[in-house]
């Protein structure tokens, strides 16, 4: 990403000493299209609305900090991922970028499957009626109790991590009279470019089981062997929040590789490839993400050139994005509290959320943008830092980031693409309540993840 120098002019520039910053907008005004969810604009009175819905209205509704989501916009990417994929092939939305029972049900409607990985997510798909066979159970160490309720339910894969799920999924399926369909999710050693604490695919970490060494060759040998199991296929996650295609074509070039092994060795040709997640979004105006036709026919191609190489039938293709289905459909409004000018050094704006609503610029250094929403100003640009009210100097939600010279408290700014790994990472930290969600959709809005109050602190503290 870009650093570029800064020029001469608003507040405090010539002292920035890091982060990253680019030069102020022509408008502080306008709203890039690429970071912002589908149907948000500025009306001729200057306020900016989303589904029709002035954000003033919004918050004196639902209060602040609280998490906008574009509900069309969420459909409309569903249908772009279904569509450029096409009936060949199955799109599995990643629950952890944020999953609730409002968002299962669009998912099933739109035509997703579902990817969970863990009890609750697990719990949270079923509850709200999505088909067991619909869903994919990941995880790196699911517990017995967990691998029991999937199999039980009948979802429709879980893909295993490790020689002992191998052992232990079997176990469970034989005793509970079942004969479970199963991914082998295997590590093939690409160094995505990413974060590194959310790259996936080099060998050394927690996920999956190395192609290195002939290791997922023998899970594969194991899988065959034990009762209990139907592998079904091969699933490779490199990562999170990539742009680059090129680790994915390696990984898919890797994974038909495994294939063609296991065809030569056991005769067999396993009908499924999954490619994980992992695309990347519009966190501000310099991220150039990629639509979801170009990556389906990027992959579509590496997997048949591959595969007609190896003389293997194309495979069924999967994909798991999360981020880049609900990341850019939402945004966190907050208020503006205590402005702060250190004379020399820097402005800071403190809102009254932080690092437990966003915890990303803190855990990953994650860039984002911010909007004066509440109101239009032509006053000069400042160069800011807008912090949470969270008791650590490290609680930061925009490193660095241009607002109005007039920005006083009681305005309503917003971050966008904060629809992904956001109110999923929320927590409580300094008994801060969690956010609500609200959907935006058509002129109406709805609560579908209500906001903590301290009831709910005071409940879990049995005293
Ligand atoms: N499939 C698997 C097996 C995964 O582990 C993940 C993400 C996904 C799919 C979805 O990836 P996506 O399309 O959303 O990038 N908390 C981090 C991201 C962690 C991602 C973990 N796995 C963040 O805030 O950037």
């Amino acid at each position: 990403m870009s650093r570029s120098a800064h020029p001469a002019g608003p507040r405090h520039a010539d002292v920035l000493t890091e982060g990253h910053y680019t030069a102020p907008p022509a408008d502080l005004n306008a709203l890039d299209e690429k970071v912002w969810a589908r149907t948000v604009s500025r009306n001729d009175d200057g306020a900016v609305t989303v589904g029709g819905i002035e954000v003033t209205r919004l918050a004196e509704e639902f209060g602040t900090p609280a998490y906008f989501l574009d509900e069309s916009d969420f459909r409309a990417r569903c249908r772009a991922w279904a569509d450029a994929f096409g009936p060949g092939a199955d799109v599995f939305y990643a629950g952890k970028a944020f999953l609730s029972r409002a968002v299962v049900r669009w998912l099933k409607e739109e035509g997703l499957n579902l990817d969970v990985c863990s009890g609750g997510e697990l719990t949270t798909a079923l509850d709200a009626g999505m088909p067991a066979e619909r869903i994919a159970f990941h995880g790196n160490n699911k517990t017995v109790a967990e691998i029991e309720r999937a199999v039980q339910a009948g979802v429709g894969r879980i893909v295993l991590d490790s020689f002992q799920e191998i052992v232990r999924v079997s176990h469970i399926a034989q005793r509970l009279g079942k004969r479970q369909r199963v991914q082998i999710r295997v590590t093939v050693g690409v160094e995505a470019h990413t974060h590194e604490f959310i790259a996936t695919a080099h060998e050394d970490q927690k996920f999956g089981i190395a192609l290195a060494g002939g290791q997922a060759a023998e899970a594969v040998r194991r899988a065959l062997t034990l009762d209990g199991l139907e592998l079904i296929g091969i699933h490779s996650h490199i990562g999170s929040q990539i742009f680059d295609m090129a680790g994915f074509e390696v990984s898919a070039r890797r994974v038909v590789q495994l294939l063609a092994e296991v065809r030569d060795e056991h005769g067999i040709e396993l009908p499924e490839i999954d490619l994980g997640g992992g695309l990347g979004i519009a966190y501000t105006s310099d991220d150039d993400p990629r639509e979801p036709h170009e990556i389906a026919k990027a992959l579509g191609d590496i997997v048949t050139r591959e595969c007609e190489a190896a003389g293997l039938a194309t495979p069924r293709i999967s994909v798991e994005p999360g981020r880049a289905i609900v990341g850019p459909t939402a945004f966190t409004l907050y208020e503006v509290g205590t402005i702060k000018h250190l004379e020399g050094l820097r402005t800071y704006v403190s809102v009254d959320g932080g690092m437990s609503d966003n915890i990303r610029t803190a855990l990953y250094d994650a860039e984002y943008s911010v909007a004066l929403v509440s109101r239009r100003s032509d006053a000069e640009p400042m160069l800011v830092r807008v912090v949470g009210k969270h008791c650590e100097s490290g609680d930061i939600v925009v490193k660095d980031a241009f607002l109005p010279s007039d920005l006083a408290p009681g305005d309503l700014i917003a971050v966008p693409a904060t629809g992904a790994y956001c109110r999923s990472m929320a927590s409580n930290y300094n008994h801060a309540l969690r956010p609500p969600v609200v959907a935006v959709r058509d002129g109406e809005a709805r609560v579908i993840v209500r906001r903590e109050t301290e009831e709910d602190l005071l409940r879990l503290d049995v005293g």
